[in-house]
């Protein structure tokens, strides 16, 4: 892992101490809350429904145990003994006190954390493949070159007064855990005829008001190319970008005014005319980073405790088919950790729960965890032998729902809960969903199936990459859900379609279950997933079990 350098620490510091100064005097009321706002926008503090919300980065979702324990401390000591994992790789905090946010940021200053760029126009908190370094299918671990952009793109001078926020992610596998098509600017690791490695670059993906998936501005780009590219590509939007307009600011706009072409040309006009000024400065800085992110050393031990479990107990079984994959080195396994225990808040983890995690990352998993940007918590390097230990401890925490990537893994923003902007509520959905389909234990038959849960517009909670997504709004003073189908984060990605009129809160539930009955019931097999299914056959035979009426007025016409 990265360990923060002199110059870190004292940035980081000064940060922090700058902020104290502008919180006593919001608190001695020289400041008033308006002149307050873009200070604490500047340091991830935000005004939610009821109290204040720490937003905290967790760069590429890589954290050891020690940071791990002090966002447990923070939890316990300045919040009601929670967070809130979100999904863009950080941990949020729904209730600290004015007062005490410095001594937050302090706290996270001891372990090399901070709150900077997770609001604001700016670049915000880079975010990777949360199996990054570890996954079996990957090309090279991406957490180096999503550093180096986290250090480049960190108070970048030319960058804090964007024309909207701005949000890269980065995956080093074909296989796209990190949502890439999805976001501002999307980097996917290739190699290219000659084997060597480099980047497909993505632009103008984003969800909200306006969905769209990105699109490939350089199908191509050597590695030491990376940084000059993307500052050009970050460069030309924030000329071209609309300030005039909050709705149209994003570079997805951008893109879809000027279309891909222009874009492409004016990037790479730029990219030429930068280019120079890198004088390899960057290149030194990421072979220090590919160090510092070296893999653990990993050392072969028997299989037998593995094997055993794994044959007498079913609940482990089931734990290990569903949140556990191939590590690339041989006997060592991805553990996926789901906060998504039935009915529980998605994403929430306990100041207890965050410590037991931290233990067993110590004890068997080489002092690594990841947050994922699906809500989930990762020990990448583990060894299968102590799968079993692993699971038990779970278990006791309340850790151990095998649902990973099933029905009840479901992405949920705050809505209603906590969120200023929310027009409707998305925990609780959730929560009912999550229930029923626990009550129905039907969810390993049904297999690989994604919900994503937004409480309005702003598609925090991935609802239109989601296989259903499910975004709740106010109508005449009424929660209304609209349901979408065919969704997908991957690098498959699509936009979902919606299905029909929304239905109210007490209807969702009996909805996606219809969906469900549908899906089982037309699926060719069980390798067939939901969304094999709806991109083989239409939105046709969902739609009709979603709205019988409608097919049974249609039959009767
Ligand atoms: C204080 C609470 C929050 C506020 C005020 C807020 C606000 C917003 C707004 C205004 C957008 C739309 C951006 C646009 O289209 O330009 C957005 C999008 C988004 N937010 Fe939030 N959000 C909040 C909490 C969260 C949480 C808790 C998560 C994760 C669970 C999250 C993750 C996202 C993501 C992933 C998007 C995606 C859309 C995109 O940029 O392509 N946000 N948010
Ligand atoms: S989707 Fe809307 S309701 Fe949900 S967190 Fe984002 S802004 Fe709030």
């Amino acid at each position: 892992m990265y360990s923060y350098s002199e110059f870190d620490e004292q940035f980081v510091r000064e940060r922090v101490s700058q902020f104290r100064a502008q919180v006593e005097r919001r608190i001695d009321g020289s400041l008033t809350e308006d002149e307050f706002k873009p200070l604490r926008l500047m340091n991830g503090l935000y005004l939610q429904l009821h109290a204040y919300m720490l937003r905290v980065a967790i760069p590429y979702g890589t954290l050891n145990p020690h940071q791990m324990r002090q966002l447990a401390m923070i939890a316990e000591k300045w919040d009601k003994g929670y967070g809130h994992f979100t999904t863009r790789q950080n941990i949020q905090y729904n209730w600290p006190k004015l007062k005490d946010v410095p001594d937050i940021l302090d706290a996270l200053a001891d372990v090399e954390m901070h709150a900077i760029q997770t609001s604001g126009n700016t670049i915000r908190n880079v975010t990777a493949d949360h199996f990054a370094g570890a996954a079996a299918d990957e090309i090279a671990d991406p957490r180096p070159v999503a550093e180096l952009l986290r250090q480049w793109s960190t108070d970048h001078p030319e960058f804090q007064f964007l024309p909207r926020k701005f949000k890269i992610a980065i995956t080093g596998s074909p296989n796209d855990r990190a949502v890439t098509k999805a976001h501002d600017i999307g980097l996917r690791m290739v190699r290219n005829d000659a084997g060597d490695e480099g980047f497909e670059v993505i632009v103008g993906g984003g969800l909200g008001r306006t969905p769209m998936i990105g699109k490939v501005v350089r199908e191509f780009l050597p590695k030491a190319d990376l940084l000059p590219y993307v500052e050009a590509i970050v460069s030309v939007w924030n000329l071209l970008g609309r300030r005039d307009n909050k709705y149209k600011a994003r570079i997805k706009i951008t893109v879809h005014e000027h279309g891909i072409d222009e874009i492409r040309r004016l990037v790479e006009e730029r990219f030429e005319e930068i280019r120079p000024q890198f004088s390899g400065v960057d290149q030194e800085l990421l072979a220090g980073l590919e160090q510092a992110f070296a893999a653990p050393d990993l050392q072969e031990a028997s299989l037998a405790a593995f094997e055993s479990a794994y044959t007498n107990d079913a609940m482990f079984r089931a734990f290990a088919d569903t949140n556990v994959v191939d590590h690339k080195v041989p006997g060592y396994g991805i553990v996926s950790i789901s906060l998504k225990a039935h009915g529980a808040t998605p994403g929430d983890a306990s100041a207890d729960q965050m410590r037991v995690m931290a233990d067993l990352a110590e004890r068997y998993g080489h002092s690594e965890l990841r947050i994922s940007h699906e809500q989930n918590v990762i020990l990448p390097h583990v060894h299968k032998s102590d799968i079993p230990a692993v699971h038990a401890a779970l278990k006791e925490a309340g850790l151990a729902t095998a649902n990973i990537g099933l029905i009840s893994d479901i992405i949920a923003c705050p809505g209603m809960d906590y969120c200023a902007l929310a027009t409707a509520r998305s925990i609780p959905i959730a929560q009912e969903i999550a229930t029923r389909i626990d009550e129905l234990k039907i969810e390993h038959e049904v297999g690989h199936m994604k919900i994503k849960i937004s409480g309005c517009i702003n598609a925090c909670g991935h609802h239109h990459v989601g296989h259903i997504g499910i975004l709740g709004l106010d109508r005449a003073g009424v929660e209304n859900y609209q349901i979408t189908l065919g969704g997908d984060g991957t690098e498959t990605a699509s936009i979902g379609e919606r299905a029909g009129p929304g239905f109210p809160a007490e209807e969702v539930v009996p909805a996606i279950e219809r969906i469900i009955k549908a899906y089982l019931d037309v699926r060719e097999g069980e390798d067939e997933t939901f969304l094999m299914a709806y991109r083989r056959l239409g939105p046709a035979p969902f739609k009709a079990a979603l709205y019988p009426e409608s097919k049974e007025q249609a039959d009767a016409a």
